[in-house]
């Protein structure tokens, strides 16, 4: 479920009532730590104290965990090939995960 308010913000997490600007917000200051870390979802919830309870909203924040960092490189003295290899390496991770998440899910409505 996507809602936009009237501050522009867009709900992202309707179980954490989190928006777009929360977690943008959250993926700067993890990439301010260590700019090449690999973020995920759950790492993000973590940073803001909160859980993935249905986990419906990760697809959308995987979107804004990418598009985010891309700017945050962009906006940095980073080498293209840098920025490059990196988003590679994060779209990589990022499909492979959703990749299981989608095997685990059809193994598991296989078992009921
Ligand atoms: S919508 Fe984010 S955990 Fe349910």
């Amino acid at each position: 479920m996507r809602c936009v308010s009237r501050a522009g913000r867009m709900l992202v997490c309707s179980c954490n009532f989190i928006t777009d600007k929360d977690i943008e917000e959250t993926i700067i200051e993890l990439l301010d730590e260590d700019c090449w870390q690999l973020i995920v979802p759950a790492k993000v919830y973590h940073a803001m104290q909160k859980r993935g309870r249905c986990c419906g909203c990760f697809p959308n924040v995987v979107d804004i965990i990418i598009r985010t960092t891309e700017q945050y490189h962009a906006s940095r003295p980073s080498t293209d090939d840098q920025i490059f290899d990196f988003m590679t390496r994060l779209k990589q991770f990022h499909e492979e995960n959703r990749r299981a998440d989608l095997e685990r899910r059809h193994k598991s409505h296989r078992a009921a």
